[in-house]
């Protein structure tokens, strides 16, 4: 064992952090040791309006002194006016609401509803997507942690995700005109035992590299679902509430899915989930017997979180500035690209941005090593980053996705740190060759 902090516990990833926090709070995170770190991932993009933003505190606080927790058909005030604010917010489509904890959890719930209304239960994924760990999310979790653990859900089934920088049926260079979706679904069609139930799909792929459909993606993945009668599951854990410069992802993909979960973005930090579908789609369920029955469903403590998220969001124009605050960020990112030949792709939408490290611009071979290093190094000078795989497997995609509430000079502080890491990198790169 080679770090005393793992002696009590299971090892969930790659590693942990070389550090241990102390204390949260905006975009900024300090140490036992009092080394200050710039957040640029929310946490676990969770926390879009801060660390420990007062307005959250608050409503745990209040919560903790009335109530935390009920039994699953007690209902709250939080949890009705959640579930209000929530149908307000997105087209009248979807006016259901239930009330979860995780990502997982939302897209559980997402596709049991599906599958009771279809009666059908093939569902199809994007490759390179992130949905979640538990038995039916973990079958169409294909951006990481799919292998293993036995056999995949029945009915399980992959279109190509619209990664246009290495286009996935060698089609595209550089701007997807959504060839892989039409010869995808050609092969879905072909696999299908004939219960083609659901498609689910984020609205930019996050833990696949921060791939952004093009504009006319969804409506295209609309049309395919109509025709088969099947449902579109639209996953925005991380999109939700403002992170793409719109208060949801599918707003500037102009689709409106039959079943929407947000979680992550939600709770800003405490854990809450949600599910909303049609009216319809609630009442069919409900007459077959829909149960979706957990520890901490409709639970008020999360409800009122997640009351207190939306307010700032509304309050403080956080959209709005994620929206402005993203092409400021995706500018910097640009006018590093044009120094350091190593970035070979800059991309994003909003708030939720990558750059993707290649040992060269022609081959586009992706940096792994190298890219492993510059993270080290951009943590080393107080910079944390996501490091997520592109192809083959290669750790060369950084993934930002700071709060909303980042501010310009935050934004200059990780730019000069990415600027150093990566000379620092290729320095001592250029030193060892020369070493020999
Ligand atoms: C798009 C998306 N959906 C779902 C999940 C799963 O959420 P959770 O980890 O809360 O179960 C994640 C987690 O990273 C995610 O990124």
């Amino acid at each position: 064992m080679s770090d005393e902090r793992e002696r009590f516990l299971l090892r969930y990833s790659r590693g942990f952090a070389p550090f241990i926090v102390a204390r949260a709070s905006g975009a900024w995170l300090e140490t036992t040791d009092g080394q200050r770190i710039l957040d640029f991932t929310s946490g676990q993009i969770c926390s879009t309006i801060g660390h420990n933003h007062p307005r959250i505190v608050e409503a745990v606080q209040q919560s903790l002194e009335t109530v935390i927790h009920l039994n699953s058909w007690m209902l709250s005030q939080p949890v009705l006016e959640l579930a209000e604010r929530l149908v307000r917010l997105v087209p009248a489509s979807l006016n259901r609401v239930i009330l979860v904890n995780t990502g997982a959890e939302a897209n559980e719930i997402a596709l049991r509803i599906a599958k009771m209304h279809t009666g059908r239960f093939e569902i199809v994924g994007l490759t390179r997507s992130w949905h979640g760990l538990q038995a039916g999310t973990a079958s169409l979790n294909l951006a990481g942690g799919h292998a293993g653990y036995g056999p995949a859900m029945p009915g399980s089934l992959t279109l190509p995700a619209p990664y246009a920088y290495r286009c996935p049926i060698r089609h595209c260079n550089g701007s997807c005109d959504c060839t892989c979706l039409d010869a995808g679904f050609d092969l879905v069609d072909q696999q299908s035992i004939g219960s083609l139930c659901a498609v689910i799909a984020e609205p930019v792929l996050s833990a696949g590299g921060i791939i952004v459909p093009p504009p006319q993606y969804f409506q295209r993945l609309r049309q395919l679902c109509d025709e088969r009668g099947m449902l579109l599951i639209l996953d925005e854990a991380q999109t939700g509430f403002g992170r793409l410069g719109t208060m949801f992802g599918f707003e500037s993909f102009g689709v409106a899915p039959d079943i929407l979960s947000v979680s992550k973005t939600l709770g800003g930090g405490v854990p809450l989930g949600a599910t909303l579908t049609s009216a319809e789609i609630e009442e069919d369920c409900y007459g077959k017997g829909f149960m979706h029955v957990t520890s901490h469903v409709s639970d008020p403590l999360p409800a009122a979180a997640g009351l207190a998220v939306i307010d700032v969001i509304e309050q403080e124009g956080l959209v709005e500035q994620a929206r402005q605050r993203g092409e400021y960020l995706l500018s910097r990112l640009r006018e590093l690209q044009e120094r350091h030949e190593q970035i070979g792709d800059v991309r994003g939408k909003g708030l939720l941005v990558g750059i993707e490290l290649v040992e060269d611009r022609e081959t586009r071979a992706p940096a792994d090593a190298p890219g492993i290093a510059v993270g080290d190094e951009c943590l080393r000078r107080g910079l944390s980053m996501n490091i997520v795989r592109s192809t083959g497997g290669m750790l060369n995609c950084f993934r930002m996705a700071p709060p909303l509430s980042i501010t310009e000079s935050e934004i200059d502080t990780a730019i000069t740190i990415i600027d150093e890491a990566i000379m620092a990198v290729l320095a001592a790169r250029s030193h060892r060759h020369a070493t020999g």
